[in-house]
């Protein structure tokens, strides 16, 4: 098994491209079984998630090109509407092809995620929703089995919980159902916007994208023509991180596409601690301080502080001067990396749902293990900015979802060396 050998305490510079974002790709990638027609992505992230759910188009008869940032998906040829177990298990967000497939095909059977290392991640919402719309849907084997002979009509869906995954299996159910499906307290998130700009461009009518309430008047049944190519948005969750890895060194270097705007509630805690910021077209530069002052920071849904983002800042609160509270309100189990952070050398309390973070002087190099994606990029953060030599194991989370991140790092002046067990 590979791992990441890091040799802290070193200040970075210069500039680095962020990727195209692994959660808006994905929901993409999935929409694309609305149509017989091929499609071609561009600045796709190259990382293992984007791989697996490919993999599974692949399985379900599609003929899927992929090399570099693109890959043209043609699903004319798709046959299988049964999504297995092994491709699911290795990743919760195959159930996005849910929704499309049962819109498309009338039927289908995906395997059922499961829980993960961050929480029980329930697919009720996704489920009731469906139901809502004329599916029945029956769980059996470890599978979800859905059928809508005569296809899905629309319906009023109101989430009691606001569900980025939820939301996207909806629109793209919906946007094969016959008349009008209304999301209320629908995800906001840039992926969503994403989807409905994808949606709507192929001729689907959808309303209020970006806002709580989304109306789709679906196609009643016929297929999408999509106009090529679709460019995947900046990852906000990468860019993010690579912020915080310039303010735990006490650094000043440059993100470049970016989209600024959706990344606005990183730069603001990050303000707060005392970094400040020039700010460009597509890019942005961080002048972080010596000193750091502690955070708050609730998680919540976008256009709050992302769920996806509190790991990282947590490991830069850990050398703030001060004591900084992190709470986490949308997944129950999202603290592995505090134990890990505390092998390093931090000072972190969890009580309930909230972290109390009191900044040390310094962390120290060790041996930790990576629990999920962003746990394990807090841990190579906290690792930048150690004295001594960190390894990183279980570094496959990792490259599920931040692409090329050692040599990202390197080219900007970190010590890090992928290794072999
Ligand atoms: C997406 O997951 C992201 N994944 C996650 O990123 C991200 O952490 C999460 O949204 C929240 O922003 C992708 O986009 C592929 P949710 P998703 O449905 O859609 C509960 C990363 O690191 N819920 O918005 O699965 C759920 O348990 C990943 O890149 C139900 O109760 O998240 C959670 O508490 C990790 N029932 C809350 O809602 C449901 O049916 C929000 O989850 C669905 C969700």
């Amino acid at each position: 098994m590979d791992y990441l050998e890091i040799s802290g305490n070193k200040r970075l510079s210069g500039a680095i491209e962020i990727s195209g974002a692994k959660n808006a790709a994905l929901p993409v990638i999935a929409a694309t079984i609305l149509s017989t027609r091929p499609l071609t992505l561009a600045n796709l992230p190259n990382v293992v998630d984007i791989q697996t759910l490919l993999k599974l188009l692949d399985m379900l008869g599609s003929q899927v090109e992929h090399k570099g940032t693109h890959a043209r998906i043609d699903n004319g040829t798709m046959r299988s509407t049964r999504a297995v177990y092994e491709i699911v298990s290795q990743m919760r967000a195959s159930i996005l092809v849910l929704g499309p497939l049962l819109t498309r095909f009338g039927e289908c059977e995906v395997s059922l995620p499961g829980g993960c290392a961050i929480g029980q991640r329930p697919i009720d919402l996704h489920l009731k929703a469906l139901e809502a719309m004329g599916a029945k849907i029956e769980i059996k084997g470890g599978y979800v089995r859905a059928e809508a002979p005569g296809g899905l009509h629309g319906a009023k869906i109101i989430f009691d919980k606001i569900t980025v995954g939820g939301t996207e299996n909806v629109l793209m159910a919906a946007a094969m159902a016959h008349g009008k499906t209304e999301i209320i307290n629908a995800a906001r998130e840039p992926e969503i916007v994403q989807l409905c700009t994808m949606l709507s461009v192929a001729g689907v009518e959808v309303e209020g994208v970006g806002t709580g309430t989304i109306t789709v008047y679906g196609t009643g049944g016929r297929t999408l023509e999509w106009r090529e190519p679709i460019e995947i948005i900046p990852d906000r969750i990468e860019a993010g991180t690579y912020l915080c890895a310039g303010a735990i060194t006490h650094s000043e270097l440059t993100l470049e596409r970016v989209n600024i705007e959706h990344i606005q509630a990183m730069i603001d805690k990050l303000e707060s601690m005392g970094c400040r910021f020039t700010i460009g077209k597509g890019r942005i530069t961080i002048h972080a301080p010596e000193t750091l002052r502690p955070v708050n920071i609730i998680t919540a849904e976008y256009p709050g502080f992302p769920t996806d983002m509190q790991a990282q800042f947590m490991a830069v609160a850990t050398l703030a001067e001060g004591e900084s509270l992190i709470e986490e309100r949308l997944f129950e189990n999202r603290f592995m990396h505090v134990s890990e952070l505390n092998r390093l050398g931090a000072d972190i309390w969890l009580k309930g749902n909230t972290a109390a973070v009191k900044g040390v002087e310094s962390l120290y190099g060790a041996d930790v293990m990576a629990t999920d994606l962003r746990a394990s990029s807090a841990l190579v953060l906290a690792a930048l900015a150690a004295e001594g030599t960190t390894r990183v194991r279980r570094i496959y989370h990792l490259d599920r979802g931040y692409d090329n991140l050692e040599g990202k790092l390197e080219k900007l002046g970190a010590h890090i060396i992928r290794k072999r067990e």
